[in-house]
Protein backbone atom coordinates (compact mmCIF):
# COMPACT_ATOMS: atom_id res chain seq x y z
CA UNK A 1 0.00 0.00 0.00
CA UNK A 2 1.60 3.17 -0.53
CA UNK A 3 2.98 5.14 1.95
CA UNK A 4 0.91 7.45 4.49
CA UNK A 5 -2.07 5.24 4.10
CA UNK A 6 -2.29 2.54 6.47
CA UNK A 7 -5.18 0.25 8.33
CA UNK A 8 -5.31 1.19 12.17
CA UNK A 9 -7.07 -1.29 14.13
CA UNK A 10 -9.16 -2.68 10.67
CA UNK A 11 -9.65 1.03 9.15
CA UNK A 12 -7.78 2.67 6.49
CA UNK A 13 -5.85 5.40 7.82
CA UNK A 14 -5.28 8.26 5.26
CA UNK A 15 -2.32 9.65 7.64
CA UNK A 16 -3.91 10.37 10.70
CA UNK A 17 -7.54 10.37 9.43
CA UNK A 18 -10.09 7.18 8.88
CA UNK A 19 -11.07 7.52 5.07
CA UNK A 20 -14.64 6.48 6.15
CA UNK A 21 -14.96 9.65 8.38
CA UNK A 22 -13.83 11.86 5.55
CA UNK A 23 -16.68 9.72 3.16
CA UNK A 24 -19.26 11.08 6.66
CA UNK A 25 -18.24 14.22 5.73
CA UNK A 26 -17.79 14.97 2.35
CA UNK A 27 -19.86 11.97 0.49
CA UNK A 28 -18.63 9.77 -2.72
CA UNK A 29 -17.04 9.59 -4.85
CA UNK A 30 -14.05 11.50 -3.22
CA UNK A 31 -10.62 12.30 -3.50
CA UNK A 32 -8.32 12.30 -1.32
CA UNK A 33 -4.58 12.85 -1.24
CA UNK A 34 -1.98 13.39 1.92
CA UNK A 35 0.16 16.85 1.74
CA UNK A 36 3.23 14.58 3.29
CA UNK A 37 2.58 11.99 -0.01
CA UNK A 38 3.41 15.01 -2.33
CA UNK A 39 5.70 16.70 -0.25
CA UNK A 40 8.01 13.78 0.71
CA UNK A 41 8.04 12.05 -2.90
CA UNK A 42 8.82 16.36 -4.34
CA UNK A 43 11.25 16.10 -2.08
CA UNK A 44 13.28 12.65 -2.39
CA UNK A 45 13.06 13.63 -6.33
CA UNK A 46 14.72 17.15 -6.20
CA UNK A 47 17.36 15.58 -3.47
CA UNK A 48 18.48 12.96 -6.33
CA UNK A 49 19.12 15.71 -8.52
CA UNK A 50 21.03 17.96 -5.73
CA UNK A 51 24.41 17.68 -7.65
CA UNK A 52 22.73 19.60 -10.29
CA UNK A 53 21.59 23.24 -11.01
CA UNK A 54 18.19 22.48 -11.72
CA UNK A 55 14.36 23.12 -11.66
CA UNK A 56 11.72 20.74 -11.09
CA UNK A 57 8.51 22.40 -12.74
CA UNK A 58 5.50 20.03 -12.08
CA UNK A 59 3.29 18.89 -14.61
CA UNK A 60 -0.12 20.62 -14.11
CA UNK A 61 -2.00 18.56 -16.14
CA UNK A 62 -1.69 15.33 -13.32
CA UNK A 63 -3.67 16.89 -10.71
CA UNK A 64 -3.95 20.79 -11.05
CA UNK A 65 -6.08 21.53 -8.14
CA UNK A 66 -5.55 24.97 -7.06
CA UNK A 67 -4.24 24.26 -3.13
CA UNK A 68 -1.90 21.22 -4.30
CA UNK A 69 -0.61 23.76 -7.06
CA UNK A 70 -0.08 26.22 -4.14
CA UNK A 71 1.47 23.73 -1.96
CA UNK A 72 4.07 22.94 -4.50
CA UNK A 73 4.84 26.50 -5.33
CA UNK A 74 5.23 27.00 -1.74
CA UNK A 75 7.94 23.79 -1.89
CA UNK A 76 10.10 26.05 -4.62
CA UNK A 77 8.59 24.03 -7.89
CA UNK A 78 7.97 25.60 -10.67
CA UNK A 79 5.41 24.27 -13.10
CA UNK A 80 5.21 22.43 -16.84
CA UNK A 81 1.48 23.90 -18.60
CA UNK A 82 -0.19 22.46 -21.67
CA UNK A 83 -2.89 25.04 -21.88
CA UNK A 84 -3.50 28.71 -21.47
CA UNK A 85 -6.28 27.07 -18.94
CA UNK A 86 -3.38 25.72 -16.75
CA UNK A 87 -1.72 28.85 -17.07
CA UNK A 88 -4.28 30.58 -15.16
CA UNK A 89 -4.34 28.34 -12.90
CA UNK A 90 -0.91 27.85 -12.22
CA UNK A 91 -0.55 31.51 -11.80
CA UNK A 92 -3.81 31.64 -9.77
CA UNK A 93 -2.41 29.14 -7.33
CA UNK A 94 1.27 31.55 -6.70
CA UNK A 95 3.36 29.80 -9.07
CA UNK A 96 6.31 31.95 -9.88
CA UNK A 97 6.09 32.63 -14.10
CA UNK A 98 10.07 32.27 -14.24
CA UNK A 99 9.52 29.13 -13.44
CA UNK A 100 6.62 27.71 -16.13
CA UNK A 101 7.63 25.75 -18.86
CA UNK A 102 5.12 25.87 -21.46
CA UNK A 103 4.69 22.60 -23.45
CA UNK A 104 2.37 21.34 -25.65
CA UNK A 105 2.01 20.56 -29.38
CA UNK A 106 -1.03 22.93 -30.54
CA UNK A 107 -1.23 26.23 -28.75
CA UNK A 108 -2.72 29.00 -29.29
CA UNK A 109 -2.00 32.29 -30.66
CA UNK A 110 -4.26 33.42 -27.35
CA UNK A 111 -2.27 30.79 -25.37
CA UNK A 112 0.91 32.40 -26.05
CA UNK A 113 0.10 35.81 -25.60
CA UNK A 114 -0.86 34.98 -22.28
CA UNK A 115 2.61 33.39 -21.62
CA UNK A 116 4.40 36.03 -23.33
CA UNK A 117 2.77 38.90 -21.28
CA UNK A 118 3.29 36.73 -18.11
CA UNK A 119 6.88 36.65 -18.54
CA UNK A 120 7.33 32.83 -18.29
CA UNK A 121 10.64 30.93 -17.79
CA UNK A 122 10.77 29.22 -21.48
CA UNK A 123 8.66 27.85 -24.49
CA UNK A 124 8.83 24.32 -25.39
CA UNK A 125 8.15 24.79 -29.02
CA UNK A 126 6.62 21.38 -31.44
CA UNK A 127 7.22 22.54 -35.14
CA UNK A 128 8.20 25.18 -36.97
CA UNK A 129 4.80 26.73 -37.45
CA UNK A 130 4.94 27.24 -33.58
CA UNK A 131 8.01 28.98 -33.99
CA UNK A 132 7.09 31.56 -36.35
CA UNK A 133 3.89 32.32 -34.67
CA UNK A 134 5.48 32.60 -31.47
CA UNK A 135 8.22 35.08 -33.05
CA UNK A 136 5.23 37.14 -34.78
CA UNK A 137 3.35 37.16 -31.34
CA UNK A 138 6.59 38.13 -29.60
CA UNK A 139 7.43 41.33 -31.66
CA UNK A 140 3.80 42.24 -31.73
CA UNK A 141 3.94 42.76 -27.73
CA UNK A 142 7.47 43.73 -27.28
CA UNK A 143 8.83 40.57 -25.92
CA UNK A 144 11.40 38.24 -26.94
CA UNK A 145 9.94 34.32 -26.12
CA UNK A 146 13.05 32.15 -24.60
CA UNK A 147 12.54 28.77 -26.47
CA UNK A 148 13.50 25.55 -26.01
CA UNK A 149 13.14 22.61 -28.93
CA UNK A 150 11.12 20.10 -28.01
CA UNK A 151 13.36 17.18 -29.84
CA UNK A 152 11.67 13.69 -31.19
CA UNK A 153 14.88 11.44 -29.72
CA UNK A 154 13.37 8.44 -31.71
CA UNK A 155 13.11 6.36 -28.30
CA UNK A 156 10.72 3.53 -28.11
CA UNK A 157 9.67 4.25 -24.45
CA UNK A 158 8.87 1.10 -22.37
CA UNK A 159 5.65 2.65 -20.82
CA UNK A 160 2.56 0.26 -20.64
CA UNK A 161 0.45 1.49 -22.68
CA UNK A 162 0.54 2.89 -26.54
CA UNK A 163 -1.18 6.25 -25.51
CA UNK A 164 1.51 6.82 -23.31
CA UNK A 165 4.70 6.82 -25.66
CA UNK A 166 5.68 10.52 -27.15
CA UNK A 167 9.51 9.68 -27.87
CA UNK A 168 9.70 7.62 -31.18
CA UNK A 169 9.55 8.55 -34.59
CA UNK A 170 5.93 8.08 -35.51
CA UNK A 171 3.97 10.77 -32.95
CA UNK A 172 2.48 14.19 -33.51
CA UNK A 173 5.18 15.65 -30.75
CA UNK A 174 8.64 17.15 -31.14
CA UNK A 175 10.83 17.99 -33.78
CA UNK A 176 12.88 15.11 -35.58
CA UNK A 177 16.41 15.44 -34.64
CA UNK A 178 18.06 15.81 -38.30
CA UNK A 179 15.91 19.36 -38.84
CA UNK A 180 16.51 20.74 -34.94
CA UNK A 181 20.20 22.72 -36.31
CA UNK A 182 18.02 24.32 -39.16
CA UNK A 183 15.10 25.39 -36.49
CA UNK A 184 17.83 26.60 -34.20
CA UNK A 185 19.47 28.64 -37.04
CA UNK A 186 15.76 29.95 -37.62
CA UNK A 187 15.54 30.64 -34.04
CA UNK A 188 18.37 32.62 -33.39
CA UNK A 189 17.49 34.85 -36.47
CA UNK A 190 13.95 35.30 -35.78
CA UNK A 191 13.02 38.67 -33.92
CA UNK A 192 10.78 37.76 -31.04
CA UNK A 193 12.38 34.79 -29.96
CA UNK A 194 15.36 33.12 -28.18
CA UNK A 195 16.99 29.81 -28.26
CA UNK A 196 18.02 29.00 -24.58
CA UNK A 197 17.28 24.82 -23.76
CA UNK A 198 16.66 21.75 -25.92
CA UNK A 199 13.74 19.68 -24.46
CA UNK A 200 12.03 16.04 -24.85
CA UNK A 201 9.84 14.22 -22.93
CA UNK A 202 9.63 10.46 -24.05
CA UNK A 203 6.49 9.03 -22.38
CA UNK A 204 4.48 8.37 -19.15
CA UNK A 205 5.08 6.06 -16.47
CA UNK A 206 8.57 5.02 -17.19
CA UNK A 207 9.88 2.73 -14.60
CA UNK A 208 13.32 2.00 -15.69
CA UNK A 209 16.35 4.54 -16.34
CA UNK A 210 17.58 3.66 -19.31
CA UNK A 211 15.37 5.87 -22.02
CA UNK A 212 16.13 8.97 -19.82
CA UNK A 213 20.22 8.17 -20.55
CA UNK A 214 19.70 7.52 -23.85
CA UNK A 215 17.17 10.51 -24.43
CA UNK A 216 19.75 13.07 -22.60
CA UNK A 217 22.53 11.80 -24.42
CA UNK A 218 20.58 12.04 -27.91
CA UNK A 219 20.52 15.66 -26.37
CA UNK A 220 23.80 16.48 -25.42
CA UNK A 221 24.94 15.19 -28.65
CA UNK A 222 22.37 17.79 -30.52
CA UNK A 223 23.79 20.38 -27.47
CA UNK A 224 28.12 19.83 -28.68
CA UNK A 225 26.73 20.01 -32.64
CA UNK A 226 24.77 23.47 -32.15
CA UNK A 227 27.52 25.16 -29.67
CA UNK A 228 30.14 24.57 -32.70
CA UNK A 229 27.77 26.53 -34.88
CA UNK A 230 27.87 29.20 -32.37
CA UNK A 231 24.38 28.46 -30.87
CA UNK A 232 24.80 28.02 -26.93
CA UNK A 233 22.38 26.93 -24.85
CA UNK A 234 21.53 26.98 -21.18
CA UNK A 235 18.86 24.52 -20.09
CA UNK A 236 18.28 20.98 -20.88
CA UNK A 237 14.68 20.07 -19.92
CA UNK A 238 14.31 15.74 -19.87
CA UNK A 239 10.62 15.95 -19.66
CA UNK A 240 8.75 13.73 -17.26
CA UNK A 241 7.38 10.47 -16.98
CA UNK A 242 8.74 8.58 -13.68
CA UNK A 243 6.78 6.08 -13.07
CA UNK A 244 5.68 4.81 -9.82
CA UNK A 245 4.32 0.82 -9.35
CA UNK A 246 0.44 0.68 -8.95
CA UNK A 247 1.02 -2.50 -7.14
CA UNK A 248 3.19 -0.31 -4.43
CA UNK A 249 5.87 -3.14 -4.19
CA UNK A 250 8.30 -1.91 -6.50
CA UNK A 251 8.22 1.45 -6.46
CA UNK A 252 11.38 2.91 -8.61
CA UNK A 253 13.64 5.26 -7.24
CA UNK A 254 14.63 8.44 -7.98
CA UNK A 255 18.33 7.81 -7.23
CA UNK A 256 17.94 4.78 -10.10
CA UNK A 257 16.72 7.84 -12.67
CA UNK A 258 19.31 10.25 -11.39
CA UNK A 259 21.94 8.43 -11.48
CA UNK A 260 21.57 8.12 -14.99
CA UNK A 261 21.80 11.56 -15.75
CA UNK A 262 23.39 13.51 -13.42
CA UNK A 263 27.28 12.32 -13.93
CA UNK A 264 26.74 13.08 -18.21
CA UNK A 265 25.51 16.65 -17.15
CA UNK A 266 27.17 17.70 -13.90
CA UNK A 267 29.67 19.18 -16.27
CA UNK A 268 27.70 20.29 -18.90
CA UNK A 269 27.25 23.89 -17.86
CA UNK A 270 23.47 23.63 -18.82
CA UNK A 271 20.40 23.98 -16.42
CA UNK A 272 18.56 20.91 -15.44
CA UNK A 273 14.51 21.17 -16.03
CA UNK A 274 12.40 18.18 -15.13
CA UNK A 275 8.77 18.06 -15.61
CA UNK A 276 7.76 15.41 -13.04
CA UNK A 277 3.18 14.92 -12.50
CA UNK A 278 2.80 11.20 -11.81
CA UNK A 279 5.88 10.43 -9.63
CA UNK A 280 4.92 13.44 -7.45
CA UNK A 281 1.29 12.70 -6.82
CA UNK A 282 -0.09 9.46 -7.60
CA UNK A 283 0.29 7.81 -4.44
CA UNK A 284 -0.80 10.69 -2.79
CA UNK A 285 -4.53 9.74 -4.05
CA UNK A 286 -7.56 7.84 -3.30
CA UNK A 287 -10.69 7.84 -5.09
CA UNK A 288 -12.72 6.74 -2.47
CA UNK A 289 -16.68 5.38 -3.52
CA UNK A 290 -19.59 3.56 -1.80
CA UNK A 291 -20.61 -0.15 -2.83
CA UNK A 292 -24.51 0.34 -4.41
CA UNK A 293 -25.19 -2.74 -5.47
CA UNK A 294 -23.58 -6.23 -5.55
CA UNK A 295 -25.05 -8.32 -8.57
CA UNK A 296 -24.51 -12.11 -9.77
CA UNK A 297 -25.21 -12.25 -13.56
CA UNK A 298 -23.63 -14.33 -16.08
CA UNK A 299 -21.40 -16.18 -13.74
CA UNK A 300 -19.61 -12.98 -12.60
CA UNK A 301 -19.88 -11.09 -9.20
CA UNK A 302 -20.00 -7.40 -10.37
CA UNK A 303 -19.33 -4.95 -7.77
CA UNK A 304 -20.88 -1.85 -8.55
CA UNK A 305 -19.98 1.74 -7.13
CA UNK A 306 -20.97 5.09 -7.12
CA UNK A 307 -17.76 6.41 -8.73
CA UNK A 308 -17.24 5.21 -12.60
CA UNK A 309 -15.31 6.42 -15.66
CA UNK A 310 -16.11 9.76 -15.45
CA UNK A 311 -14.59 10.13 -12.11
CA UNK A 312 -11.46 7.96 -13.09
CA UNK A 313 -10.89 7.13 -16.34
CA UNK A 314 -7.57 5.37 -16.51
CA UNK A 315 -8.36 1.83 -16.11
CA UNK A 316 -10.88 2.08 -19.17
CA UNK A 317 -8.47 4.33 -21.02
CA UNK A 318 -5.33 2.72 -20.60
CA UNK A 319 -6.26 -0.75 -19.39
CA UNK A 320 -4.54 0.63 -15.84
CA UNK A 321 -4.48 -1.30 -12.63
CA UNK A 322 -5.08 -0.03 -9.54
CA UNK A 323 -5.20 -1.63 -5.78
CA UNK A 324 -8.56 -1.35 -4.85
CA UNK A 325 -9.25 -2.08 -0.40
CA UNK A 326 -12.20 -1.82 1.58
CA UNK A 327 -11.85 1.30 3.57
CA UNK A 328 -13.37 -0.97 6.78
CA UNK A 329 -12.21 -4.61 6.77
CA UNK A 330 -14.05 -7.27 7.77
CA UNK A 331 -13.23 -10.32 9.35
CA UNK A 332 -13.81 -13.72 8.23
CA UNK A 333 -15.29 -12.20 4.70
CA UNK A 334 -15.22 -14.27 1.96
CA UNK A 335 -12.68 -13.82 -0.88
CA UNK A 336 -14.30 -13.45 -4.53
CA UNK A 337 -12.98 -12.68 -8.34
CA UNK A 338 -15.38 -9.85 -9.15
CA UNK A 339 -15.31 -6.83 -11.55
CA UNK A 340 -15.92 -3.59 -9.79
CA UNK A 341 -17.78 -1.14 -12.02
CA UNK A 342 -19.34 1.94 -12.47
CA UNK A 343 -22.88 3.41 -12.87
CA UNK A 344 -21.64 4.71 -16.89
CA UNK A 345 -23.83 3.51 -19.47
CA UNK A 346 -20.72 1.58 -21.19
CA UNK A 347 -19.26 -1.47 -20.82
CA UNK A 348 -16.08 0.23 -21.10
CA UNK A 349 -16.78 1.86 -17.28
CA UNK A 350 -14.96 0.06 -14.91
CA UNK A 351 -12.52 0.40 -11.92
CA UNK A 352 -10.73 -3.15 -11.41
CA UNK A 353 -11.46 -6.58 -13.65
CA UNK A 354 -11.25 -9.67 -12.70
CA UNK A 355 -9.81 -8.64 -8.98
CA UNK A 356 -9.68 -11.78 -6.01
CA UNK A 357 -10.42 -9.97 -3.34
CA UNK A 358 -13.03 -9.81 -0.04
CA UNK A 359 -16.59 -9.32 -1.72
CA UNK A 360 -17.87 -6.25 -0.35
CA UNK A 361 -21.99 -5.85 1.01
CA UNK A 362 -23.86 -2.98 -0.76
CA UNK A 363 -23.33 0.07 1.44
CA UNK A 364 -19.38 -0.52 2.10
CA UNK A 365 -16.65 2.19 0.92
CA UNK A 366 -13.79 1.17 -1.17
CA UNK A 367 -10.55 3.25 -1.73
CA UNK A 368 -8.62 3.31 -5.13
CA UNK A 369 -5.39 3.66 -4.50
CA UNK A 370 -2.18 5.71 -6.19
CA UNK A 371 -4.99 7.61 -8.21
CA UNK A 372 -3.91 11.10 -7.23
CA UNK A 373 -2.23 11.58 -10.57
CA UNK A 374 -4.39 11.55 -13.89
CA UNK A 375 -7.35 10.92 -11.88
CA UNK A 376 -9.61 14.15 -10.91
CA UNK A 377 -7.79 16.14 -13.74
CA UNK A 378 -9.13 13.14 -16.06
CA UNK A 379 -12.66 13.49 -14.64
CA UNK A 380 -15.81 14.35 -16.80
CA UNK A 381 -19.47 15.27 -16.27
CA UNK A 382 -20.22 12.31 -18.61
CA UNK A 383 -23.86 10.55 -18.07
CA UNK A 384 -24.80 14.32 -16.49
CA UNK A 385 -22.75 13.51 -13.25
CA UNK A 386 -21.53 16.07 -11.21
CA UNK A 387 -17.01 15.56 -10.61
CA UNK A 388 -16.36 14.54 -7.08
CA UNK A 389 -15.27 16.68 -4.03
CA UNK A 390 -11.34 16.84 -3.28
CA UNK A 391 -10.05 17.09 0.11
CA UNK A 392 -6.06 17.26 1.52
CA UNK A 393 -5.23 15.14 4.75
CA UNK A 394 -2.30 16.73 6.56
CA UNK A 395 -2.10 15.20 10.02
CA UNK A 396 -5.27 13.90 11.38
CA UNK A 397 -6.81 17.19 9.91
CA UNK A 398 -8.42 16.99 6.49
CA UNK A 399 -9.59 19.70 4.37
CA UNK A 400 -12.23 20.28 1.53
CA UNK A 401 -9.80 21.71 -1.45
CA UNK A 402 -12.47 21.55 -4.01
CA UNK A 403 -16.52 21.58 -3.70
CA UNK A 404 -18.54 18.44 -4.91
CA UNK A 405 -19.97 20.02 -8.11
CA UNK A 406 -23.98 20.09 -8.31
CA UNK A 407 -26.53 20.19 -10.97
CA UNK A 408 -26.41 23.64 -11.27
CA UNK A 409 -23.07 23.69 -12.28
CA UNK A 410 -24.03 21.39 -15.01
CA UNK A 411 -26.15 23.37 -16.74
CA UNK A 412 -24.20 26.65 -16.20
CA UNK A 413 -23.64 28.54 -19.01
CA UNK A 414 -26.58 26.93 -21.04
CA UNK A 415 -29.36 27.89 -18.67
CA UNK A 416 -29.54 31.40 -19.27
CA UNK A 417 -29.22 30.13 -22.87
CA UNK A 418 -32.32 28.08 -23.38
CA UNK A 419 -34.30 28.19 -26.18
CA UNK A 420 -38.05 29.33 -26.10
C1 LIG B 1 5.36 17.33 -22.05
C2 LIG B 1 5.02 16.56 -20.82
N1 LIG B 1 5.74 16.77 -19.72
C3 LIG B 1 5.48 16.10 -18.56
C4 LIG B 1 4.46 15.18 -18.49
C5 LIG B 1 4.20 14.50 -17.19
O1 LIG B 1 4.28 13.12 -17.26
P1 LIG B 1 4.26 12.27 -15.92
O2 LIG B 1 3.02 12.60 -15.19
O3 LIG B 1 4.27 10.87 -16.40
O4 LIG B 1 5.48 12.62 -15.15
C6 LIG B 1 3.69 14.91 -19.63
C7 LIG B 1 2.61 13.89 -19.59
O5 LIG B 1 2.04 13.48 -20.51
C8 LIG B 1 3.97 15.64 -20.83
O6 LIG B 1 3.25 15.44 -21.94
Amino acid sequence: MPTNFAYREGRLHCEGVAVESLVAEHGTPLYAYSRRSIVDRLGALDRAFEPLDRLIAYSVKANGNLSILRLLAGEGCGADIVSGGELYRALKAGVRPDRIVFSGVGKTATELDAALNAGILCFNVESEGELRLLAERGRKLGRTAPVSLRINPDIESPTPHAYTRTGHRATKFGIPSEDAPALYRLASELDGVDPVGIDAHIGSQIVEPGPYRQSLLHLLDLVEGLRRQGIELRTLDLGGGFGVAYDAESDPEPSAFADAVVPHLVTSGLRLILEPGRYVVGHAGVLLTRVLYVKRSGGKIFVITDAGMNDLLRPSHYSSYHRVDPARRVEGRGSGRVDVVGPICESGDFLALDREMPVPEPGEVLAIHTTGAYGFSMASTYNARPRPAEVLVEGDRARLIRRREDYEDLVRGEEDLLIE
